[in-house]
């Protein structure tokens, strides 16, 4: 199974594996250091931020609809690196993707 670095809101650094033909929000929600995404990836609560490393951010698809606007109205957006990450289909290209867990707001 591709692979998923997920840094941790603590700085703690977690290889887990990833599922394939799904966001990658539902990876990672699946943690307690992972993300809530309370709205379930309708890309409205923003509660899925995630800052991707810089090697992956051409391979992801590009922003679509609200995605850029929800993430700009956050204290913590990075106009490089931040995504919602239910908004990334996760394949197998974007094996060992390096993600880290944007703060809560
Ligand atoms: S899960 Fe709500 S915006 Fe991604």
């Amino acid at each position: 199974m591709p692979e998923i670095t997920i840094t941790d809101r603590d700085g703690g650094e977690h290889r887990v594996a990833g599922r394939v033909g799904v966001s990658l929000m539902e990876t990672l929600r699946e943690f307690d250091y992972g993300v809530a995404a309370i709205c379930g990836g309708m890309c409205s609560c923003a509660t899925c931020h995630v800052y991707v490393a810089e090697p992956w951010l051409d391979k992801l698809p590009p922003m679509q609809g609200d995605e850029k606007e929800i993430l700009q109205e956050l204290e913590s957006y990075r106009p490089r690196g931040s995504r919602l990450s239910c908004q990334i289909p996760f394949e197998e290209p974007l094996a060992g993707i390096q993600v880290e867990i944007a703060p809560e707001e």
